[in-house]
């Protein structure tokens, strides 16, 4: 595996093309966008960093789908981001239309290659590109659980006065204010967070989590790109040198937790064939709880995809 192509060349789709060229393991990363001229212009500035930051990677910009042929990795960021006082929801019926033509797209030069999606609204944007490419949910994966475990990491270690490489943490469900963080599931270096910190600090991390996309795009006016950017070109490189590692990922769920034909977060092994191993863990009657009112949400938002074009 040495080709990846990043879909959207905008704040997310520049910053994952920016960090994969940054970790200099492939030979090239294509970067599109409907605004050519952009995408050529951040793939060649990326390029122009290679002799100061030291790698090698080939970066290409282009509106051309020529360019992608043959890629082992297709990450799709095109779409509308969030905007002030806009839900993910509201963004299903335009960003689906981009997520599908844009697969449709990729499928005329590239065979088989695994698909990230990143745009929103997540989950139900990786079941259209599930129903459009016709691939196996093992190679349809949603980027979602990265970044929000990472947000949470990072206001525990802020809490804790640690260094967040400490917080290792699980947080499951779909992308949505319905997330659910998972205390019992969380440590800092082992030890079991609820040793350092009370329940009401805790709890108020949980809830900041939940809204910590929001959180972003009020400060920002439009949606986060560094740490999710970099939670897609982890997720890449896990794919590519195989890593088998453990993350949250939203994958389609084939009676993992009681779940079936749902689009959720859940802990996965990530390796070269996509998805080899959705980790099915025991929950408490409580966290099943909220992991079903999760997965409710995200139902209703696939039967908004599903109603499309059908009125
Ligand atoms: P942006 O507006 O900066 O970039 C989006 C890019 O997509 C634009 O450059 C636009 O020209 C391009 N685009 C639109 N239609 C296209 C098409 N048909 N083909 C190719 N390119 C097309 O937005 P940003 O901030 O990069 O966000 C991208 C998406 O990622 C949004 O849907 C956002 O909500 C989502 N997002 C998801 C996160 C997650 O955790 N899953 C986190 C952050 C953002
Ligand atoms: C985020 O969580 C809006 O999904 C985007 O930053």
């Amino acid at each position: 595996m040495n080709k990846v192509t990043v879909i959207g060349a905008g704040n997310v789709g520049a910053t994952v093309a920016n960090v994969l060229a940054h970790k200099d393991f492939l030979k090239e990363v294509v970067l599109i966008d409907i605004k050519g001229e952009m995408a050529q212009g951040k793939a060649l500035d990326s390029w122009q960093q290679a002799p100061i930051d030291y790698y090698s990677t080939k970066m290409i910009g282009t509106d051309n789908y020529e360019f992608t042929a043959d890629s082992d990795i297709v990450v799709i960021t095109a779409g509308l981001p969030r905007k002030p006082g806009m839900s993910r929801d509201d963004l299903i019926s335009t960003n689906a239309g981009i997520v599908n033509s844009v697969t449709e797209n990729i499928l005329k030069y590239s065979k088989n290659p695994i698909l990230i999606v990143v745009s929103n609204p997540l989950d139900v944007m990786t079941y259209a590109a599930y129903k459009m490419s016709g691939f196996s949910s093992q190679r349809v994966i949603g980027m979602a659980g990265i970044l929000d475990t990472a947000r949470y990491r990072a206001f525990l270690a802020s809490a804790l006065d640690v260094s967040p490489k400490d917080i290792q943490a699980l947080l499951m469900g779909g992308h949505g204010d319905s997330m659910v963080p998972l205390p019992r599931f969380t440590t800092v270096s082992g030890i079991p967070v609820t040793e350092l910190l009370d329940e009401a600090t805790l709890n108020a991390i949980i809830e900041r989590t939940k809204y910590g996309g929001g959180e972003l795009v009020k400060l920002m006016g439009t949606s986060a790109w560094y740490a999710p950017g970099a939670a897609a070109a982890q997720m890449v490189e896990a794919i590519v040198k195989d890593e088998k590692r453990i993350f949250p990922c939203c994958v389609n769920l084939n009676g993992e937790y009681g779940l079936k034909d749902v689009f959720v977060g859940v802990p996965v092994k990530l390796g070269k064939e996509g998805v080899s191993q959705i980790i099915d863990l025991k929950l408490t009657s409580s966290e099943m709880e909220m992991l079903n009112a999760s997965a409710d949400e995200v139902r209703s938002m696939m039967a908004v995809y599903d109603g499309l074009g059908k009125s």
